[in-house]
């Protein structure tokens, strides 16, 4: 009965999971026509070089949806939503990233030529299939024997009944109930076929003195989906309270269930998040259950732990706006907050509802009505960080050390928005802060930038480096001068202006690598072996991928461009993509200069472009080594040392001369 290789449902297994080619994806890039694809969803009007059209994310009246068939991306210049072809149809159609593929070589008659996966990835694959299929199996099963099994109906359902879930919420959500005979599920599933090794895998049997047994017994089965709806795992329930068991048996890691990754409920939430540009985030699966029935759609469940990375990035990839619902003394609350600091990384604004007197989200809104419910969590809304900073002041009361510590606190979480576009936002944090601290709002502002200027240090692994923002206001050297150290503002600016110049950079190599630079070299090439290494030119983590896959495919004989990043799977790095050739994407230099008596654009003079962002990229760097090497030349040394060391002094001032003389030339102001 046990043990041997099942045939049934596995025997006949889907057809193994391969990968489209990268022939196949260039084919289809090829062919993509913007206007076209996107023009079939939206009706566009051409302006000028770009087309405009009502935006199908947001309810508008005025059309604010542009398209730009040269750069092959769109943005909603009023939500704010922006991609390519691909991510258009992802987030219009809720494709996959494969099936948007599928259906563009099915409109542009590419046929699709498929690779084989790697033996472990294709193994795990096979395993990950197999587990959604005895899932599957297995959620109907419990679903089945809730509704139509006598015992189901008599102990399951009329739990649920008496805790007010309807016949269609619990149908939506598949519920289902396990029996308390030892093995009701395992022997079915295993007449049914099912191979025990994957049973136990699953977490559904376990096996006892040799014999396989249920591992949910007389419990309420609440069924986990991923984002696209299959059944990844289950909770289970126990029915009579009993300070022997636990109350809930979750599946256990397996390949397909993986804690720190899932949000229950999203594959039911994610249209209504996006409808309201909102997602709620509760504990437990029961609130999520009754908030459905109660009509509240975008919500989502963590179970209960503290927030991951990976699901703060799965709920930004829906929204911006992240609301947490918790009862007021809920262990968990504390948990929760823990990960947040990480959303402020993520640009995720976030916001808190504590449900009073020891409700819950589940009994709460069955108690006051979901017109209620919206009502209070509209009200009750609070900011994260004014109310972590609250309750650790609350928690500090009058002693001036913990005070101390709170005011330090607040600053390092402030600290953590960082990004350019979020500098108001920031701002804002540091006046409302000092006022509920009663401090001077430039005390905080100073510690802040400490702590900023703290992680940028950590970042660059150095002091942070006292290059000259832009050529402009680049003093010329004078041997013997030091540079001055910027002030906080300062070194806040050049972090910025740093970035920039890393993705001027990035965008020259992805626009102009292919061409030639000389008789026998490309542009890419040129970038690749004019620095010792290039590698150590650019901070930014995120352009470095970009740039390592650049060059691997590069080197593997491919001619990657913009575009081979624009419809990158990996949807971080298209973003990216699209934000380093965004519509108001503009050169810091002007390029539009008179050139020879006629216009000169970036196009015609890529190679100085090129010149130049490396050239700044350069100093910079040169920089660097000036400061290490004077803070060398400040500590005690023999005469032999410091001769070197001030030899390593001058041809670090000379280089910098050169190459500052150089790129005078070369930037057209
Ligand atoms: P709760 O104890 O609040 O449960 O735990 P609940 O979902 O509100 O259930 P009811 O309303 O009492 O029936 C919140 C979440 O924490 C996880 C579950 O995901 C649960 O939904 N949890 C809790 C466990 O995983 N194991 C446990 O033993 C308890
Ligand atoms: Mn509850």
């Amino acid at each position: 009965m046990s043990g041997q290789r099942a045939s049934g449902p596995f025997g006949k297994n889907k057809e193994l999971r391969r990968m489209i080619s990268q022939q196949t994806i260039q084919q289809i890039l090829s062919r993509i026509d913007i206007i076209e694809i996107v023009g079939s969803f939206v009706r566009l009007k051409k302006r000028g070089t770009n087309y405009l059209g009502l935006c199908p994310f947001h309810n508008e009246k005025t059309p604010s949806f542009t398209v730009s068939p040269v750069k092959e991306i769109y943005k909603c210049f009023g939500c704010g939503r922006s991609g390519n072809t691909i991510s258009f149809l992802m987030e219009h159609e809720k494709y996959s990233y494969a099936e948007a593929l599928r259906w563009l070589a099915a409109k542009y008659n590419v046929e699709i030529e498929e690779k084989e996966v790697s033996p472990e990835l294709r193994q795990q694959q096979q395993v990950a299939d197999s587990l959604y299929i005895l899932n599957g199996f297995a959620g109907k099963w419990f679903h089945d024997t809730l509704l139509q099994s006598e015992e189901g109906q008599d102990i399951g359902l009329s739990y649920l009944r008496q805790r007010g879930f309807n016949d269609d919420i619990i149908r939506k959500f598949n519920l289902g109930y396990s029996p308390e005979q030892r093995d009701a599920f395992a022997r079915a599933a295993l007449s049914a076929q099912y191979n025990l090794e994957y049973l136990q895998k699953s977490g559904l049997v376990v096996v006892r003195d040799d014999k396989p047994v249920d591992n949910y017994r007389g419990r309420i089965i609440f069924p986990i989906h991923n984002q696209t709806g299959k059944t990844i795992g289950f909770g289970a329930r126990i029915i009579k309270s009993n300070d022997k068991a636990p109350k809930y048996i979750n599946t256990p890691e397996n390949e397909i269930y993986v804690k720190s990754k899932i949000l229950y409920g999203s594959w039911l939430a994610r249209q209504a998040i996006d409808r309201q540009d909102e997602c709620l985030l509760v504990e437990g699966y029961t609130d999520v259950i009754s908030l459905h029935q109660a009509g509240i759609e975008n919500v989502v469940a963590s179970g209960g732990t503290s927030l991951t990375v990976d699901q703060l990035r799965l709920i930004k990839k829906y929204t911006n706006h992240l609301t947490i619902i918790y009862d007021g003394d809920s262990a968990g609350i504390k948990a929760a907050l823990r990960g947040l600091d990480m959303a402020l990384e993520e640009s995720l604004d976030v916001k808190l509802v504590l449900i009073p007197d020891k409700e819950d989200p589940d009994s709460y809104v069955r108690k006051v009505g979901a017109a209620a419910f919206r009502e209070f969590v509209a009200a009750a809304k609070k900011d994260f960080i004014l109310f972590q900073l609250e309750v650790a002041l609350k928690d500090a009361g009058t002693d001036t050390n913990r005070r101390a510590e709170v005011v330090n606190q607040v600053a390092e979480t402030i600290a953590r928005i960082n990004k350019a576009e979020d500098f108001t936002k920031r701002q804002d944090y540091i006046r409302q802060c000092s006022e509920i601290l009663r401090i001077e709002e430039t005390g905080l502002q100073a510690l802040v930038n400490k702590f900023i200027r703290d992680r940028i240090a950590k970042q660059e692994s150095k002091a942070a480096a006292a290059a000259p923002s832009s050529p402009e206001d680049m003093p010329l050297p004078q041997d013997g001068e030091g540079m001055p150290l910027p002030g906080d503002e300062e070194s806040i600016n050049l972090l910025f202006k740093h970035e920039q110049n890393e993705r001027g950079m990035i965008r020259s190599l992805l626009d102009f690598g292919l061409r030639p630079w000389d008789e026998n070299t490309s542009v890419a090439d040129y970038i690749f072996t004019a620095s010792a290494d290039i590698y150590d030119l650019i901070d930014n983590a995120r352009l470095l991928k970009i740039l390592d896959i650049y060059k691997n495919w590069y080197e593997e004989g491919l001619e990657p461009t913009i575009k081979s990043f624009l419809y990158h799977e990996d949807q971080e790095l298209s973003t990216l993509a699209v934000s380093i050739m965004d519509f108001h994407h503009e050169l810091s230099l002007n390029w539009k200069e008179h050139f020879d008596g006629k216009i000169a654009t970036r196009d015609d003079l890529y190679k100085e472009d090129v010149l130049s962002t490396m050239g700044y990229l350069k100093l910079r760097k040169i920089k660097r080594l000036m400061e290490e090497n004077q803070q060398d030349l400040s500590k005690p040394h023999t005469d032999e040392e410091q001769m070197v060391l001030l030899q390593t002094h001058l041809h670090l001032k000379k280089l910098e001369r050169d190459l500052m003389q150089h790129l005078g030339t070369v930037i057209v102001k």
